[in-house]
């Protein structure tokens, strides 16, 4: 018996490098003893058994490799074992990929695919607590997961990619994955009570959860497969579930009874006329105060569905503002402007046309999610003319308290809530416009419009066009401080 010790359970570099020295040496399967872990030396002596200094082209297809990498993080104590067994075999061309009638097939494919399976549970279920700020302002989080395979290594890129712009802790009982400031560095496994206590971000995912179920289409067998309920107790938003199924049915008949009107663009007069006799709670004589008041908005029913309202962020002496179109599904959630997808290209964008987020205003001309439900997701929706009309009353205080030399309206919405009438893009894409006095309207498209375009090379053209109207509003913004002296 050959004795051959991996670093760890999921050594699956050193495995590629002795599978291949063994297999150029022809030693038959059931001829090695792969250890991963150091008890198991007891049973084959200290010393690893040295092995075979010769190198081999392996002829195996690049597939297996891929499925190979995934199966060697399941739990299976026989992982290493067999997948040698199936190196050897595709490579004598004992067994096709292909034959998925073939019991090693079989047993690399349901690895594969409970892998696959456990880390997309761990991005879909990891809760992130808020644990304070670093001495760099980022915001920190922990979370505690308990995966079912070894799957750390795999599912962590992922966050990394999701929040780039936060410190970070994900504590399963085997990693821990830490990411500071910029870095991920993995160390030996934690307790769940090294987390955070229960904070806001919770309360926040439960808000999210309650708003996104939907009893009219309650299927708990179908729920509890997309969430086993072994997660749940991780989950904050889990303990609302017993309710909301057993609330279920009246709740499936109360929307029945009030389902959701489109906005009516006609209803903005009738609106705008119960503003003007409606008291109002607070006087709004400050930003901070238009927030407050905006928070509890009901002035369209978008309110009604969206987890919460989503206010502009930046500094009040911002003298540039850019004006997106709504929050998005990550937004809703956060309850910040452009933090998901299209405001990750929006930040490389402006860091590569020379403007720094951190003195600009950042607003949308519509504060809560527009979204349709399909299944478990939530699909944005075009908010209409009468949304963006209500919006607009948000935006106009903004722009009051703020007083941006310089208004960047990103796509048709934006150019509708900032003009307060209809107008093309194409139309105003180029121009700069003086919109009120000492107000310079400047106009391009949205970001997400360039994450949708299908075809790479017009993606490219089309970010090189937003990022010169960036760069024309940097230019702009210079010349006005030039000329201010
Ligand atoms: N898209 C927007 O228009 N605004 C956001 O805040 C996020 C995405």
């Amino acid at each position: 018996m050959i004795a051959v010790d991996l670093k760890s359970e999921t050594d699956f570099a050193s495995w590629r490098t002795r599978a291949r020295s063994l297999l150029a040496a022809d030693i038959q399967p059931g001829m090695i003893a792969w250890r991963t872990n150091p008890a198991d030396r007891d049973l084959f002596g200290e010393q690893p058994s040295p092995l075979p200094e010769r190198d081999i082209k392996v002829r195996v297809p690049r597939q297996f490799l891929t499925l190979a990498e995934r199966a060697a993080c399941h739990r299976d104590d026989e992982r290493f074992a067999r997948l040698y067994r199936l190196l050897y075999r595709l490579h004598h061309r004992d067994c096709a990929l292909s034959d998925k009638s073939d019991p090693d097939i079989i047993w690399l494919e349901k690895r594969d695919k409970a892998v696959r399976r456990d880390i997309h549970k761990m991005h879909a279920f990891v809760r992130f607590r808020a644990s304070g700020v670093s001495e760099f302002g980022r915001e920190q989080f922990g979370a505690w997961f308990e995966p079912d395979n070894y799957i750390e290594e795999l599912a962590v890129p992922f966050f990394v990619r999701r929040f780039p712009n936060m410190d970070w802790l994900i504590v399963t009982p085997r990693r821990t994955a830490r990411y500071v400031d910029g870095e991920l560095t993995y160390t030996d496994g934690g307790a769940r009570d090294q987390l955070p206590a229960e904070d806001a971000v919770e309360d926040q995912w439960r808000t999210y959860f309650a708003s996104i179920f939907n009893p009219a289409r309650l299927k708990t067998k179908a729920m509890t497969a997309e969430m086993p309920k072994r997660y749940w107790k991780n989950l904050p938003e889990a303990q609302l579930i017993p309710s909301l199924i057993a609330s279920s049915t009246t709740r499936a008949r109360e929307m029945q009874a009030a389902a959701p009107q489109p906005a009516n663009p006609r209803a903005a007069t009738i609106m705008r006329q119960r503003e003007l006799t409606a008291p109002q709670a607070e006087p709004l004589n400050t930003l901070a105060a238009v927030n407050a008041a905006a928070r509890t908005c009901t002035r369209c029913d978008l309110c009604r569905h969206a987890s919460q309202t989503v206010l502009g962020e930046g500094p009040q002496s911002a003298r540039l503002m850019i004006v997106g179109e709504q929050p998005g599904d990550q937004e809703d959630i956060a309850g910040r402007p452009f933090i998901g997808p299209a405001g990750k290209l929006l930040d490389q964008s402006l860091a590569h046309s020379g403007i720094e987020r951190s003195t600009t205003y950042l607003t949308n001309a519509v504060k809560h999610f527009k979204f349709t439900p399909r299944g478990k997701r939530r699909i944005h929706s075009k908010p209409n003319a009468g949304e963006i009309n209500q919006c607009r009353w948000w935006l106009n205080l903004e722009r009051e308290f703020v007083q941006p030399e310089i208004i960047l309206a990103m796509g048709a919405t934006a150019l509708r809530g900032v003009l307060g009438r209809a107008g093309r893009l194409t139309d105003y894409r180029g121009q700069t416009l003086e919109i009120a006095k000492g107000v310079t309207l400047l106009t391009t498209v949205h970001p997400a419009y360039l994450l949708r375009l299908p075809d790479a090379d017009r993606r490219e053209q089309e970010l090189a066009r937003f990022r010169a109207d960036l760069a024309q509003t940097a230019m702009l913004l210079e010349e006005r401080t030039r000329a201010s002296g």
